[in-house]
């Protein structure tokens, strides 16, 4: 049988666009004892695939020719591990592509009870992250200041939810009049700055007239150096990604202020990984579950049809044209 796969056409030297891309076919591969052939049902995008080209902590870099990676659903098609039977759903690195083989202890089982797009959004790495991030690394309290950057995006629309739920202020970073127009009137979020406005900085002032206790960020760069001179005294900042950072051929240089200003407010500023709470992560599906079926966390999902639109969403990401979790649905369980 023929699949899809979209591989890598070219390494990005500048901003990535679909040139670096390229869907080929080829025969099912074939599935070898211990492995598992799942047919690919959704695709998680995330802002960091971009920084998987020159390699990450936690990943090696790329190379042409690679299938692009990609965090996903699948169901299984094929097993021969006594671990799986045709018909579970799974979730792990399944790649930009139709079917992919894979071997059965890199997979994931899922109990569903939930449609399967909220495992790669609201219960999965991103309500992970977003929910440790906040409360473990971030330690957010009732009546704080709670700033999040890239806030209508997927980690940010959760965290300042969440925050709210806390009962904290909540202040949201983001990119168009539009996200701050959806931030404030349809997720509760106290205010909402702009960072591309002339007048970032006083707005983000006016915002935070006591300053800000914990700043979430998602983005880095110059956002990170605005949010850094609001911080109140004790304020904590959790790293949690750059996205500024990964399509950029004139990188920031780092935080201006670090570490002065850290020490003369005692500030704490720390980076994370959601594997870090990996063995508390039934705490944190537990709050989230509990939230949605209350109704009072809104899960933002935007969907691309067709493995055909990997790329466009992955550049979209970069571009902030999506709004809550970019995911791509390629097909529908049998
Ligand atoms: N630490 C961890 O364990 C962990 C786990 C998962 C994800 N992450 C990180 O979390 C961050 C958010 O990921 P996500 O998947 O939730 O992505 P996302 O927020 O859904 O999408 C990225 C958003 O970043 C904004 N953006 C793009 N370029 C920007 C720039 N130059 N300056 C400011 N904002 C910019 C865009 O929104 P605008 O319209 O607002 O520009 C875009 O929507 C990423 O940095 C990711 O690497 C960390």
């Amino acid at each position: 049988m023929i699949e899809r796969r979209w591989r890598v056409a070219a390494m990005p030297e500048e901003q990535l666009d679909s040139s670096h891309f390229e869907l080929v076919t080829a025969e099912r591969p074939e599935v070898l004892d211990g492995q598992v052939g799942c047919r690919v049902l959704w695709i998680s995008i995330d802002a960091a695939q971009r920084a998987w080209f020159q390699g990450v902590s936690y990943r090696d870099a790329l190379h042409i020719g690679d299938t692009m990676p990609a965090f996903s659903i699948g169901q299984v098609v094929e097993s021969r591990s006594g671990d799986f039977v045709p018909g579970d759903i799974v979730s792990g690195h399944l790649g930009w592509q139709d079917y992919s083989v894979v071997d059965a202890d890199e997979l994931t089982r899922i109990e569903v009870k939930a449609p399967l797009s909220r495992y790669l959004s609201v219960l999965g790495i991103t309500g992970l992250t977003a929910y440790f991030g906040l409360f473990a690394v971030g330690e957010a309290k009732p009546g704080e200041t709670v700033v999040v950057s890239g806030a209508a995006g997927a980690t940010g629309s959760l965290v300042g939810q969440m925050a709210k739920l806390r009962g904290c202020r909540v202040v949201g970073i983001c990119g168009s009049t539009e996200k701050q127009e959806w931030l404030t009137s349809k997720l509760g979020f106290d205010a909402a700055v702009n960072y591309r406005d002339e007048n970032f900085r006083a707005a983000l002032k006016q915002a935070c007239p006591d300053g800000i206790d914990v700043f979430f960020d998602n983005v880095g760069g110059t956002t990170l150096d605005v949010a850094l001179s609001r911080m109140a005294h004790r304020g904590r900042i959790v790293c949690c990604g750059v996205v500024s950072q990964y399509d950029t051929t004139t990188p920031s240089r780092g935080a201006r202020g670090v570490p002065g200003i850290l020490i003369g407010k005692s500030i704490t500023m720390r980076g994370f990984l959601y594997t870090d709470y990996v063995e508390r992560s039934d705490e944190a599906m537990q709050a989230l579950q509990g939230w949605i079926e209350e109704g009072t966390l809104i899960v933002a999902e935007d969907i691309l049809e067709g493995l055909e639109k990997a790329p466009q969403g992955l550049i979209g990401v970069l571009n902030g044209t999506n709004v809550g979790k970019q995911l791509i649905h390629v097909a529908d369980p049998s």
